[in-house]
């Protein structure tokens, strides 16, 4: 990991564009960002994370007044720049805008985008904010679409049900109710949101947040009950229901027919 240099005009040298057929993205990580970047950059070539090519470092004073950013605390920490390959097949938040895709693409698409759930979790790195904009289409080594995760900018170290966790991070419609109602939480809480994400797929939108009774499905009515049991075995409102990454992909929907 090397310094950013700052630039002539004293700001730092990136931030975000595309830079000889990578793309640069910035995001301030705090005092555990190291170690959250190594963890990552050791998962290359699984196929549904975005590869890192490369981070560097820079000081959180400069990329606060870079970005116009408010945020007095971060000063204090660094910031991690990662370099990642460029993704240009959309996102899946622009493939449910066309409509809800079919309950067979949906099937394929959750196994991939677990495997690397799977693949985060086992190293102890917690995403935060898992949703269909945070999933690009690249392609795979055949010219297939593979969905790959982006967006380490919430990702934070936690072993499975560890409730070290706090901090309301992520995004309306995807975050799990312990992270809402501002209690410690742990790696379940991508669970939740990955369920929020299948629903998505199925319908065109997440779930609905009902205060007594939970969550509430409303998917078209051709969509199975396997589905719907998946769906809800992952969006239980106590994480200590739900089944981890590996559990997930064991689940009946998931089976090969
Ligand atoms: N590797 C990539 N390839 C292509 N586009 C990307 C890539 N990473 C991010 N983007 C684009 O930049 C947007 C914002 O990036 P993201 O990492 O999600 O940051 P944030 O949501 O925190 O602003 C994404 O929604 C996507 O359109
Ligand atoms: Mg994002």
């Amino acid at each position: 990991m090397s310094r950013a240099m700052p630039t002539e005009t004293g700001a730092l040298p990136v931030a975000t564009g595309i830079e000889n057929e990578s793309k640069v993205f910035n995001h301030l990580l705090g005092s555990e960002g190291s170690l959250v970047v190594s963890k990552v950059m050791a998962q290359k070539g699984h196929p549904n994370l975005v590869e890192l090519l490369g981070c560097f470092e820079g000081s959180g004073i400069e990329a606060v007044s870079a970005l116009g950013l408010e945020l007095p605390q971060a000063e204090e920490e660094p910031v991690y720049y990662f370099v990642t390959e460029l993704l240009e097949g959309g996102s899946l938040d622009q493939l449910v805008q066309r409509g809800p895709v079919f309950e067979e693409t949906a099937k394929r698409l959750t196994r991939k985008i677990c495997d690397g759930l799977l693949s985060l979790h086992s190293k102890g790195v917690v995403h935060r904010d898992l949703k269909p904009g945070n999933v690009l289409f690249g392609s795979n080594e055949q010219g297939e679409a593979e969905p790959k995760f982006i967006d380490f900018s919430h990702a934070a170290l936690a072993e499975e049900d560890e409730e070290s966790l706090h901090g309301e991070l992520g995004t309306r419609g995807y975050v799990a109710p312990e992270v809402l109602a501002e209690k410690p939480y742990c790696s379940k809480c991508d669970i939740f949101s990955l369920g929020c994400l299948v629903h998505t797929l199925l319908s065109g939108k997440p779930p609905r947040r009902h205060m007594r009774i939970g969550m509430v499905q409303h998917l078209p009515a051709t969509v199975s009950q396997e589905a719907r049991q998946f769906l809800s075995s992952l969006l239980s409102m106590d994480f200590r229901s739900r089944p981890g990454a590996a559990e997930v992909l064991r689940e009946p929907w998931l089976q090969e027919e």
